[in-house]
Parts: structure tokens; sequence; C-alpha cells
């Protein structure tokens, strides 16, 4: 009886191989990951200089984003670079956010070089999430090409974790893109925290809101590619945390949006207001999504 069971299930299962839809054409057996995209599609705008250095960059963010994910799968809360910026937080949340850009399906998303909504003309814009014009569309622009830096460059030329952008690398500004885009950010991740000093505060006063914060998840990645990968033990932190801001030359626009919380208010507007998605962060650069 038991044994007969076993067996016509595993014909049931024979069948549904053979036969995998309507039954009228028994040409194509049932594949679970077909049509899967595993590579980034990027658009015909973007010329083969273009397309190059995006997907280079691309891989560097995949890079960055399995390190920060395995540095986590290694060390959990046991890390204190995981306990600085996560707390006390379950692993699974951020695993889970880096994953997805590692390893998710990447069919949702293209990167397109033709500046279709004008953004790259104004000035400081380096690219942009299309929002409501084309959810799942990125926009690079020119001056990306002239800034962004490779991960080989981390530590170098005066980076540091909390006294630099997070967009000085294509790994960590592509990152953020990525989780603009709602095949990997899934509309959960988004920003609430602006800049290293909030990120800080963010994991000790509204720790449940970091695993799925986007500078959040650039800086601990950076940070921890910074310590294990590319000066190991040492990485470049740069100067910890404090609550004065008047030992940094910022301007008085990046004190006041530390201060308060209407800049964790303007913030979280950013994924659905997407005509105006810039904020300045610390050190004055218009930072636009
Ligand atoms: C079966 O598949 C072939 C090849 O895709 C197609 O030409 C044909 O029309 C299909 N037949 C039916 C009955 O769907
Ligand atoms: C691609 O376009 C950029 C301008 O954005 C230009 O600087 C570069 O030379 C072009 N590359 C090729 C191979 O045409
Ligand atoms: C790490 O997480 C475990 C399980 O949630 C918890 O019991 C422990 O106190 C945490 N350790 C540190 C150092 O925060
Ligand atoms: C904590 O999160 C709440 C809800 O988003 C927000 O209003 C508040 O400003 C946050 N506080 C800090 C210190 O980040
Ligand atoms: C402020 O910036 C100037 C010029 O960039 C630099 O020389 C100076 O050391 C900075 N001061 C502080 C306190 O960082
Ligand atoms: C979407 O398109 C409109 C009209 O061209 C434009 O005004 C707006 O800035 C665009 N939004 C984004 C996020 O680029």
């Amino acid at each position: 009886m038991f044994a007969s069971s076993i067996k016509s299930i595993f014909l049931l299962a024979a069948a549904a191989v053979a036969l995998p839809t309507s039954g009228s054409n028994q040409t194509k057996p049932f594949i679970w990951d077909g049509g899967a995209v595993s590579q980034f599609p990027i658009h015909s705008s973007c010329n083969a200089t273009q397309r190059r250095q995006i997907e280079v960059g691309l891989s560097e963010a995949v890079f960055l984003a399995a390190h920060a994910r395995d540095h986590i799968l290694r060390w959990r809360n046991e890390s204190e670079i995981y306990r600085k910026y996560f707390g006390d937080s379950p692993s699974m949340e951020p695993i889970g956010a880096y994953d997805v850009v590692v390893n998710g399906d990447r069919k949702h998303s293209l990167f397109r070089c033709d500046n279709p909504d004008g953004n790259c003309d104004i000035e400081d814009y380096a690219g942009h999430w299309r929002g409501e014009n084309g959810t799942d569309e990125t926009v690079i622009c020119d001056l990306s090409y002239e800034t962004r830096r490779s991960l080989s460059t981390m530590c170098s030329l005066g980076y540091t974790v909390s006294g630099s952008e997070t967009n000085t690398f294509w790994a960590s500004d592509l990152l953020h893109r990525l989780f603009h885009v709602p095949t990997f950010g899934q509309n959960h991740i988004d920003h609430f925290a602006d800049g290293y000093e909030e990120v800080v505060d963010q994991a000790i006063e509204n720790v449940t809101l970091s695993t799925h914060d986007s500078e959040t998840l650039q800086y601990f990645a950076l940070e921890v590619y910074a310590y294990d990968i590319a000066v190991p033990g040492v990485g470049c932190p740069g100067k910890q945390h404090e609550h004065e801001h008047s030992s940094e030359n910022s301007s008085s626009q990046s004190t006041s949006t530390s201060a308060g919380t209407s800049a964790a208010t303007e913030a979280a507007t950013t994924t659905s207001d997407a005509p105006k998605n810039c904020h300045t962060h610390e050190g004055g650069e218009l930072h636009c999504t």
C-alpha cells in the first residue's frame, strides 16, 4: 500500500515532467528556473566604454554585497562592526538584503545612459533611479565615469569610511541604486538615516530600521570590506562616532541635517517622490537617487 502510493506519486511526478502545461504540446520539460536572467541588462544607449564601466562597477557591487553577507554569516553579532551598524538585530534581514543583490534575478532591472528625464543636466547628478518614469530603470550620468572609483582604491587617496561619501566607489554607489529598484529593494529598503553619524545613531536609537536602511547597508559593507580585505585587520574606519560636528569642515546645512528629525522624514519620502530625490549629505554633496 505504502509502496504503491509512493510509486503512484513517482508516476505523477514523471507525468508532470512529460506534460508541462496544457498537454497539447509535449516538447518542453519543466525547468524551474527557465528564463532566469543572471546578467544585469544594460540599455543600447550605453556605448562600449560606458557599458564596460557599468558592468565592472556592478560586479564590484556584487562582490561588496557578497562579502558583507559572508562577514555576517561568519560572525553575526560577534562582529563589532555588525553591532556598530545593526546593534543586536537578527542577522537574516541584512543577509537577505545583500543576497538579493548577489543572487537575485536581474530581469526587472535596466541601466541606461541616455538621460531620458534630463536629470543628468542638473549639476552634481551622477545618476538616478527613474521612479515613476521607469521603476525598474537606473540612469547613469557622465559624472559617474569621471568620479566613481574602483574598490581596489579602498583605504587610499584619503578615503575613510566615516569621513568619505558612500558614493566614492562604483560598488557602493551601484548597491544604493540597486536598492531603489523594486526587484532588489522590494520597497522595503529605504532611506531612513542620512550619513555616517545618523546611521550610527540609528543603530542605537532605532535599530529595527537599520537592517533595511540603504545607507546602513552601504556603510557596513564598506567597513567590513576595508577591514577584512583591503587592509586586513586594520581597515580605514576613520574618526569614530561622536555627536559634535565641530571638528568637521561640513557646511551648516549638514549640521542641521544631522541634528534634526526632518532629515529622516525627508529621506523617507524619497522613494515615492521620485522627481526630486535629492538630499544633501555631510560634506555638502548633493545626493540624488
Ligand atoms: C508545439 O510547439 C511547437 C514549437 O514551439 C509549435 O510550433 C506548435 O505549434 C506547438 N503545438 C501546439 C499544439 O501547441
Ligand atoms: C562613450 O560616450 C562617452 C560620453 O559619455 C565618451 O566620452 C566615450 O568616448 C564614448 N566611448 C566610445 C567608445 O565611443
Ligand atoms: C548576540 O545575539 C544573541 C542572540 O540574539 C544574544 O543573546 C547576544 O546577547 C548578542 N551578543 C551581543 C554581544 O550583543
Ligand atoms: C526613529 O524612527 C522614527 C520612525 O521612523 C522617526 O520618526 C525618528 O526620527 C527616528 N529616530 C532616530 C533617532 O533615528
Ligand atoms: C578644514 O578644511 C581645510 C581645507 O580643506 C583644512 O586645511 C583644515 O584642516 C580643515 N579643518 C578641520 C578641523 O578639519
Ligand atoms: C519623470 O519625467 C518627468 C517629465 O519628463 C520629469 O519632470 C521628472 O523629473 C521625471 N522624474 C524623474 C525621477 O526623473
